[in-house]
Parts: structure tokens; sequence; C-alpha cells
């Protein structure tokens, strides 16, 4: 259809892309998110419904998004009004664009207070700070950051700052060069943790608890447990709020989308199973309780840290990686909202940036005062960052994604998809992925969101 470039730029190459949306996918989802939410569901099992998840449901939607977005070339909310158009469908479609801004909003509102922990302990594995660290040391460590609204708010704005002033430039350009060195280093890194949680931390334990599946663990409401995996396999692949989307707007009309879709999923779930892998022996080894919510990581990295000979240059090392992969994550939710702005209100890039800019920073002073001085203030028993945590990740990202599975396969002709996936109609690939997009994913997340609130 219309054209075959964006406005907003394009990728240099098939790997920029690759790069660009492994950045997104990889970031405090896999590190920070993965392990303390399988935490809390007591580990195997829900890994397990994790790991089908990516494959039954993220992976054909992720091949939609990007499918749809190389199709439309604009800003979500402006290819779904354009591909709604051609497939003669109504204009509602937009709404789509619409809720997947409201939910970067929230999500980076939260996302970036995170990263400001993460600034925060760069500076601390730095300092020394560390050293020696026992569990109880980096409870009160971590407690005493959590505390001061202050602290918590100047890293929160450096964070933002930062990831407004690559959104301002655009993204095809910085994004490239960042991502190239930093996911191999990240990667180099957390293998380097595992083989250091399989000498000092309780390895067979670890390895145990994260792939032993007991669905007993899955604890008194199963369904609520399957939901999270649900959520958190969005979330970690970027999926359901069209940053996956506008990012397959910049890429070349080659490409094949269900190989790079492969790629960038595999790496994302490789990141997540090597986080894992290295948190929780350490864990289990400390009397830790794997359950013990977001401050998991925080709690248990400054152990290893703190013992590990080397250990303040490699923290500080690793810190610094996972800021990198927070923000070139926080950069992909920011930019749908910001090339809307361009398109439909005329702003240059970068007014546009600072303006989202400003609205995720607000939302997230909300988010960091929840976890001190407005920590009496609930939603359904959650501070607003839980809220926010909770409500996009399990709610709107995977109806987001219903919706795009269900454009891409009910609405959009299926001889457009062949043609824009590249694959003949006949192949297994196209029909596999078929399937899975028709049927399979959107009745998933149908029964899992059923099932969650008790009605199946
Ligand atoms: N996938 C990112 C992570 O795992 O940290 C977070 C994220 C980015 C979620 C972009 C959603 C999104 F659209």
């Amino acid at each position: 259809m219309s054209s075959t470039t964006s406005i907003h730029g394009m990728w240099s190459s098939r790997l920029a892309f690759i790069l660009a949306a492994t950045g997104s996918a990889v970031g405090l989802g896999n590190v920070w998110r993965f392990p303390y939410t399988a935490g809390e569901y007591g580990g195997g099992a829900f890994v397990l419904v994790y790991l089908a998840c990516v494959a039954a449901i993220g992976l054909p939607i992720m091949m939609a998004e990007v499918m749809i977005g190389r199709r439309g070339r604009q800003s979500p909310i402006n290819t779904m009004r354009a591909l709604a158009r051609d497939e003669g469908v109504s204009p509602l479609w937009q709404l789509l664009g619409w809720m997947g801004i409201l939910a970067g909003f929230l999500i980076l509102s939260f996302y970036s207070v995170i990263a400001g922990w993460t600034l925060a302990y760069v500076v601390r594995a730095g300092a020394g700070t560390f050293s020696g660290a026992d569990a109880a040391a980096a409870e009160a460590l971590f407690s005493a950051l959590v505390a001061d609204p202050e602290r918590l708010l100047a890293w929160h704005t450096i964070f933002m700052v930062m990831t407004v002033l690559v959104v301002a430039r655009g993204v095809a350009s910085g994004l490239e060069r960042a991502v190239r060195w930093l996911m191999p280093a990240l990667f180099v890194l957390l293998a380097l943790m595992v083989f250091y949680a399989a000498q000092a931390g309780d390895f067979a334990a670890g390895l145990e608890y994260m792939f032993y599946p007991d669905f007993a663990e899955l604890g008194a409401h199963p369904g609520e447990a399957v939901l999270s995996a649900m959520g958190q396999a969005f979330f970690s692949l970027s999926l359901g709020m069209g940053a996956i989307m506008i990012y397959g707007s910049y890429l070349n009309s080659r490409a094949s989308i269900g190989q790079n879709a492969i790629i960038i999923a595999g790496m994302d779930t490789l990141v997540a199973l090597l986080a894992g892998m290295a948190i929780f022996p350490i864990v289990l080894a400390n009397g830790l309780e794997p359950g013990s919510g977001p401050g998991l990581i925080f709690q248990t990295l400054p152990i290893a840290f703190g013992q590990m000979p080397g250990g303040a240059l490699f923290g500080t090392v690793f810190f610094v990686l996972l800021v990198f992969a927070a923000w070139t994550s926080a950069i992909s939710l920011l930019e749908p909202m910001v090339a809307w702005l361009v398109e439909n209100r005329g702003f240059s890039r970068p007014r546009a940036a600072a303006l989202g800019g400003v609205v995720v920073w607000l939302l997230g002073i909300a988010c960091l005062l929840s976890l001190n001085v407005w920590s009496d203030i609930t939603v359904f028993g959650k501070g607003f960052l839980d809220l926010f945590d909770y409500v996009t990740a399990n709610v709107l990202l995977p109806l987001g994604g219903v919706f795009i599975a269900i454009f891409a396969g009910w609405i959009m002709r299926r001889a457009s998809s062949e043609d824009e996936l590249g694959l003949r109609g006949s192949s297994l690939a196209f029909r596999a992925w078929w399937v899975l997009v028709r049927f399979v994913a959107p009745a998933c997340v149908v029964l899992v969101f059923l099932h969650a609130i008790g009605l199946i």
C-alpha cells in the first residue's frame, strides 16, 4: 500500500532493525521483572507457562505487529486508521493505537522509576558500597533508597531526560550503534554471572526452582499466575502497544519478518532465563525469599557483587549495561506518541519528545511517591507503581495483542499478509502463523482473561 518509507526515518539495514527491536525487548522486563514475578509464583510452573505464551502468543503477534507497522509506515494510530480504510472496516480500529499510547505513558512512568534504581546502583556499586554485604545489609540499602523520595525523583528525572534526548534526535541514528555492542556485552556479563552463581550460589536448587514445574506452586489462584505469565510475555517482548509496530514501520520492505521475530523473541527469552539462572541460586543460597517482590534483584545482586573478587568493577559494569538496556526499551515506549504528535500536530521531534516526556515524568512522580509518602493510597489494594505495572502488563498489553491478532488474522486480506510476510500461502510457515494468529493467540488470551476473573 501507501509508501515504502516512513517520514520518521528508516533503519539502515535488517540488522539495524533486529538490534533496535531487541533493544526494545531486552530491558528491565528480563532482568528485573522476570525473576521477581517468577519468584512470586513459585518458579518452574510459571516459567513453563511463560515460555508457552512466548511461543504460541508472543511470536505470532510479534509478526503481526511488525507486518502491520511496515504496511502502514506511520504512528500506530495513523497506521491503524489507514489500514482499516484500505480494508474497508471501521476507523474505530485506530483506538488500538490510542490504547497503546496510554499503555506507553503508564509503563514508561514506572519503568523510569525502576531505571532510576538501576542508576543509583551504578553509583553504589562503583563506590564499593556492596563490599562484604550480606542479605540484611543488601536489604537495608534497598529500603533506604526506596524510602527517599528526593533521591528517587532525582534519578527518575535523569533517566527521563536521557530518554527524551535520544527520541528528540530520532531513533534510527543513535540506537543502532548503541545496541550493536551493548547487547553482546550484557549477554556476556549475564553468562559470567550465571557462572559465578554456579560456583558461589546453590546452583542445583536454583535450576530446580526455575525449571522443575510444580503446578501446586502457582498458588490458590492459578488463573492469576497464568495471567501474570502471559502479561510477562507481552511486557518482555514489547508487544501490544505499538512499540514493535512503529519499529516495523521503519523496516525496509524486503526483510523477512518471520525470521526477524524468531531471532528477537529468542534473544529476549535467553536473556530472561540467564537472569533467572544468575539470581535464583544466590537467592536460595542466602535464605532470601524468591517472592519478595520488585526489590528482588536489588537485594540479591549486591550480595554477589559484595563477595566476588573484583565485584565493585563487575557490579558497576553490570548496572551500567542494565541502564543501557532500560534506556533502549524506554525509547521505544516514547516513540509511538512522538511519531503521532509529529504527524498530526505538526510538532518538531524535540518538542514532541519533550511534551511526552513531561507527562510521563509527572506520572512517574506518582509512582515513586507510592513507594513512600503515598504508600497508604491504594487502588484495588495497590499503590500507583504496582497498579500501573499490573494493569499495563496483565490487561492493556494482552488486550492490544488480541486486537492486533484479530486485525492481522481476520481483517487484513490473506493475500496482503502473504505478500507482506514474504511467504507463500501454501508454505508450512505461513499456515502455522495463520492458525496461531487467527485462532490460538486470541483464544488463549481471552481464555486466560476469563480464567483469571473466575468465569471459567
Ligand atoms: N520489553 C521491555 C522490557 O522487557 O524491559 C519493556 C517494554 C518496552 C514493554 C516497550 C513494552 C513496550 F512497548
